[in-house]
């Protein structure tokens, strides 16, 4: 069995809702459990157990909440190597979404020695700052959460 956490922060519940369909897809692939926690629900404790870290924000300015990268610092002072880990974000404005979630995956490399990054990060498009999701942008995030729990598995 492979587990996973896919922890989020979301001001207005959109990063929330990608962060429960990534973990459907996942589930969808047999042999493979799936948390889903607010940030500041998780029991750092408890990290370790997981085979893999998700990990998302909203795109505030260009880059992750303060919740979640004071998160990722604290993962820094865990016994992680060789867990995977993968990123994602919602965001408003074309042009900031890239570098936003390479922010996220960058932090994630320089603070948690031995990470293996499963999958390019996931940025989905919301329509306006409290959303809704942009069509057609769900169906990305069961897709993701399968890749991802495939790719644990192999
Ligand atoms: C303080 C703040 C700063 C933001 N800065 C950006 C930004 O730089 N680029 C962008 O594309 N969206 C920006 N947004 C829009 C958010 O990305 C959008 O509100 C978010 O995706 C909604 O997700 P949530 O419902 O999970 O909070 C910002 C939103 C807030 C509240």
């Amino acid at each position: 069995m492979a587990k996973v956490i896919v922890v989020y922060e979301s001001k207005y519940g959109n990063t929330k809702l990608v962060a429960e369909t990534i973990a459907e897809g996942m589930r969808e692939v047999e042999g493979t459990e799936a948390d889903v926690s607010e940030v500041k629900r998780v029991d750092l404790s408890k990290v370790p157990n997981y085979d893999a870290i998700l990990l998302g924000s909203p795109n505030h300015l260009g880059g992750p909440t303060g919740g979640i990268k004071r998160f990722i610092n604290k993962l820094g002072k865990l016994p992680l190597e060789g867990k995977f880990f993968a990123a994602f974000n919602t965001y408003l404005l074309d042009k900031s979404f890239e570098q936003a979630t390479k922010k996220l995956e960058k932090r994630i490399r320089d603070k948690v020695p031995g990470a293996k990054l499963a999958a390019p990060g996931l940025s989905i498009r919301v329509q306006g700052m409290k959303g809704p999701i942009s069509e057609g942008e769900l169906p990305k995030c069961k897709e993701f959460g399968k890749k991802i729990a495939t790719q644990i598995k192999a």
